[in-house]
């Protein structure tokens, strides 16, 4: 396993639209292998692939109830209203208020290419939601009501 280098805005790949992965190969086991590890490293809960400069459609996420993968994942329903600081380690320093559904549930595929279906609320539905949009080409500053203000040190970044 190895760190990768996590891309900042700015950085074009960021707004592209990934590809939906067609097989896990050896390459994309590491990529997802990387992926978890950058993670933890930079203290986020949430990574997406074209945040390391990947345009695939692979999201890694821990929340605190240990590592999932999403491959190809599709938002299949939501529910509720959140609104809450969110941050980016792709938006270093920084964060922001997002308004953003309570409850999400996701089709994807696992590292295993197994069809499974996740449900999140709270932190985890924002996490899987904010890296989802990643996918898209969508950072979460266009989401943001109001300014961006200056992180504080304790908050997680997605
Ligand atoms: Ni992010």
């Amino acid at each position: 396993m190895a760190l990768r280098t996590i891309r900042v805005i700015g950085d074009e790949v960021l707004l592209k639209p990934c590809k939906p992965v067609k097989e896990v190969t050896p390459r994309i086991k590491t990529l997802i292998e990387d992926m978890i590890e950058t993670m933890y490293d930079a203290d986020g809960v949430g990574l997406a692939a074209p945040q390391v400069g990947v345009l695939k459609k692979i999201v890694v996420i821990d929340v605190g109830e240990g590592p999932f993968v999403m491959i190809n994942p599709r938002v299949l329903e939501t529910s509720g209203e959140q609104t809450g600081t969110e941050g980016c380690l792709s938006v270093p320093g920084k964060c922001g208020m997002v308004t953003r559904p309570n409850y999400v549930k996701v089709l994807a595929y696992n590292e295993d290419m197994e069809p499974v279906e996740i449900e999140g609320t709270e932190l985890k539905a924002r996490a899987m939601l904010h890296e989802i949009d990643h996918l898209e080409g969508k950072l979460y500053v266009d989401r943001v009501e109001g300014e961006l203000q200056d992180v504080k040190p304790s908050e997680e970044e997605v």
